[in-house]
């Protein structure tokens, strides 16, 4: 049996890791797999996150299971960051804690695919995890341009996929801070989003992966909750990882916004039992350490000014690089107007190569960078080695 299997390549993007951390070069800069930075380079547990570890360690009596939803209260603390003002009523809105925002997103698909939705259109690039989910859950993949030549989402090809779309079609957005383009939809973008899903009934999955991490907590909430006000039917794979720092603890969260409390109901019902299914229960201490946090004004503070200044810190290395003007053949102005960790750089597979064997700069083969993975010590020698294999 098992001999049949054929060798699979390893994630292009998780390789990285394993590739850098080889890399003995003190100078090496790692601009791979999304992970926040500070100006020193580390990345630290959070404050918060610390503290209400701490506070588990000491109160916790049981490690016994919960059940296949994880920790509601976790999950119900965590809504009114997500949905603020627009939070559903009425018993339209419950969720799910999932494995990170990767079982949010499987849990999303493979929540669509029960329900009679046979094609899912998502726009190009996206974080390549989401073609991977979507062909693992057997279900067919349309696309769309994202990014338009101009900086701005493509809005054309937006609205043509939403008016062509089928009966058994959704569509899968990105919240905010596209990843890897950084290109979002502006607030009048949004606007135009929900109606043309209101007008076309094509159902939503909203993948919230870096709320706080663009323009901050409410802004980069504004695309969700203008849709959640907007249509019936909504899924929204959420993700702790990055704006708590908790990737290896795989925190997220699923919400099902649908027409009526029986209907919510049901979608749980069976969000669970894919649940069941697929891994039982989430792991429960990094979603534990988050309910520790909501539960606590004081610590819900602490958490949210270290995550402004996770923005901040972004937003003028974002600024630095577009100050930059030109490396090579790159401009790096885009990049001082587009949003989150994330940007794509016009470069080849072979200068991805010759940046990282000559410079030590390891980037995505794509030409996605983590901007956060830059600070004002290695900004300039970055530049230097992308105008050095792209001049
Ligand atoms: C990324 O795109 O780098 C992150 O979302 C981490 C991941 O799981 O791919």
């Amino acid at each position: 049996m098992l001999d049949r299997l054929n060798q699979q390549p390893p994630d292009a993007l998780l390789a990285l890791i394993k590739l850098y951390n080889a890399d003995p070069r003190p100078t090496k800069i790692d601009l791979g797999v999304g992970v926040y930075r500070t100006a020193d380079g580390a990345t630290p547990v959070f404050g918060a996150i610390k503290e209400a570890e701490k506070r588990l360690v000491e109160g916790q009596d049981t490690k016994a299971y919960l059940g296949p939803e994880g920790d509601m209260g976790f999950v119900h603390a965590l809504m009114p960051h997500v949905f603020g003002d627009a939070l559903p009523t009425g018993g339209r809105i419950d969720g799910m804690q999932t494995p990170g925002g990767t079982g949010a997103v499987r849990l999303a698909v493979a929540l669509a695919h029960k329900a009679g939705v046979q094609k899912i259109w998502m726009g190009t690039p996206s974080w390549p995890n989401h073609a991977q989910i979507l062909a693992d859950c057997g279900m067919e993949t349309g696309t769309f341009n994202h990014a338009g030549d101009n900086g701005s989402a493509d809005m054309d090809a937006l609205r043509d996929v939403l008016a062509k779309a089928g009966k058994d079609d959704a569509v899968l957005l990105h919240g905010a801070c596209h990843n890897p383009t950084g290109v979002d939809y502006t607030d009048a973008e949004w606007d135009e989003i929900a109606g043309l899903l209101k007008d076309s009934g094509v159902p939503p999955i909203i993948d919230l992966a870096y709320q706080g991490l663009g323009d901050g907590m409410d802004a980069d909430a504004y695309g969700v909750r203008k849709v959640v006000s907007s249509v019936p039917e909504v899924l929204v794979a959420y993700s702790c990882d990055k704006n708590f720092g908790l990737y290896r603890d795989r925190v997220g969260a699923l919400y099902a916004i649908g027409g009526d409390a029986d209907v919510v109901t049901r979608v749980m019902s069976n969000g669970s039992a894919l649940a069941r299914a697929n891994w039982s229960m989430p792991p429960d201490h990094g979603g534990a350490a988050v309910r520790v946090i909501l539960e606590d004004e004081s610590l819900t503070a602490n958490w949210l000014e270290e995550l402004e200044s996770m923005r901040q810190r972004i937003g003028q290395v974002r600024a630095k690089l577009a100050e930059s003007g030109t490396a090579g053949s790159v401009d790096l102005t885009p990049l001082g107007k587009q949003k989150g960790m994330f940007a794509m750089l016009p470069v080849s597979k072979e200068q991805v190569q010759q940046l990282r064997e000559d410079h030590g700069v390891y980037m995505a083969g794509s030409g996605r960078i983590n901007v956060a993975g830059l600070t004002m010590g290695n900004i300039d020698a970055f530049v230097a080695a992308l105008a050095d294999v792209t001049g």
